[in-house]
């Protein structure tokens, strides 16, 4: 008897969708699967105002049509005027606001370097109710980079929940135990959310037997003990933990570089990945929490009409291994084992 399941179609909660040709050719792998998906502001320059937002909204509709809900964020800097921000959020423009400490990944240069002079907008935020979600990394240069999520949490989270507790806040793609404790450790107004592929590689898989770019994301891989507990929170039902793929094309020349650029793109096959994870953890139960109904109990919007069948097939479904965009070819995430589950 073959095996399905059905779920309301599930939505990305941190999704890089970039522009121009890229955008055209790859946005279609996640409207295919996703309602809805956040959309990061690390676009070059950055998405900074309610207009910018409005902007890139409208282009990334051109190339999904209606049936794909884009919801905008917008990238903090230490120029944010708290004013566009909650009028921009008033308006339904955007959704979020995004915190990256400057450096600390991809087109970041432009983010924070000085947290304390944040606070008037994180207090506008907290009044007005706009989540912000943080790229929880130090960058500080003696901080070894396998200890960056970690040392975030003290130094520049838990300090910003102390005095702007009621500030929501997302930590964005965690990768360790730490992280996964911090949440519980918390009250309902902090979430985070988990990739698909920080739920199937560790470092090894970056590192051993010749180095991996199409591996390489940030926050990075960490050592597999962290893997499990990110699985176990992914798994639990605990409804603070939601699907952010963190899905983030590049093309194929800028990954396989002697400075190769952090990110996976897994668009196209990581609603399969998540199913074969969940079947193998003993938790298919618990797919539909973790991608289609957390996610908006944590963001106060329904959850979608819509759903998404998953078959369980005999043989291997095979993804392309590469999607041709006008800006050059873009690798799709290689799990590393079989999958059995295809989206009908
Ligand atoms: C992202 C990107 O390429 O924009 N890269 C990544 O490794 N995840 C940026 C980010 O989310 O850190
Ligand atoms: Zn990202």
């Amino acid at each position: 008897m073959t095996q399905t399941l059905t779920i309301p179609r599930p939505d990305d909660w941190h999704l890089h969708l970039r522009d121009g040709a890229m955008l055209a050719g790859i946005a279609p792998e996640s409207a295919r699967h996703f309602a809805r998906a956040i959309i990061m502001p690390n676009l070059v320059p950055p998405v900074v105002t309610g207009a910018d937002a409005a902007a890139y909204h409208g282009r990334i509709r051109a190339v999904t049509g209606a049936g794909f809900t884009p919801l905008m964020t917008l990238y903090l800097t230490e120029a944010t005027d708290p004013a566009d921000l909650v009028a921009a959020h008033a308006q339904g423009i955007i959704t979020a606001v995004k915190l990256y400490p400057a450096g600390a990944t991809t087109n970041s240069a432009s983010g924070v370097r000085d947290f304390d002079r944040m606070r008037p907008v994180f207090e506008a935020m907290a009044e007005a109710g706009i989540p912000l979600l943080c790229h929880g990394e130090v960058t500080d240069p003696e901080i070894d980079i396998f200890d960056r999520e970690a040392v975030f949490i003290d130094r520049v989270l838990d300090p910003i929940r102390r005095r702007t507790p009621a500030l929501r806040v997302v930590m964005e793609h965690i990768t360790t135990a730490d992280a996964v404790a911090y949440v519980h450790s918390q009250p309902e107004n902090l979430g985070a959310t988990i990739t698909t592929h920080h739920l199937v590689i560790n470092r090894n898989h970056i590192l051993v037997g010749g180095i991996k770019p199409h591996y390489y994301c940030l926050p990075v891989a960490k050592r597999e003990t962290h893997r499990q507990a990110l699985l176990s929170a992914a798994t639990s039902g605990d409804a603070r933990f939601f699907l952010g793929t963190d899905s983030a094309p590049h093309t194929d020349d800028a990954k396989e570089s002697a400075c190769g650029c952090a990110g996976c793109f897994t668009a196209t096959n990581t609603m399969s990945i998540l199913a074969q994870v969940f079947d193998d953890a003993g938790a298919l139960d618990k797919l539909e929490g973790f991608a289609s109904r957390n996610g908006p109990g944590f963001y106060r919007l329904p959850v979608n009409e819509g759903t998404l069948t998953l078959e369980k097939t005999d043989t291997p479904v095979i993804y392309p291994a590469k999607i041709e965009t006008g800006a050059g070819p873009v690798t799709v995430f290689d799990p590393g084992f079989p999958l059995y589950w295809r989206v009908l």
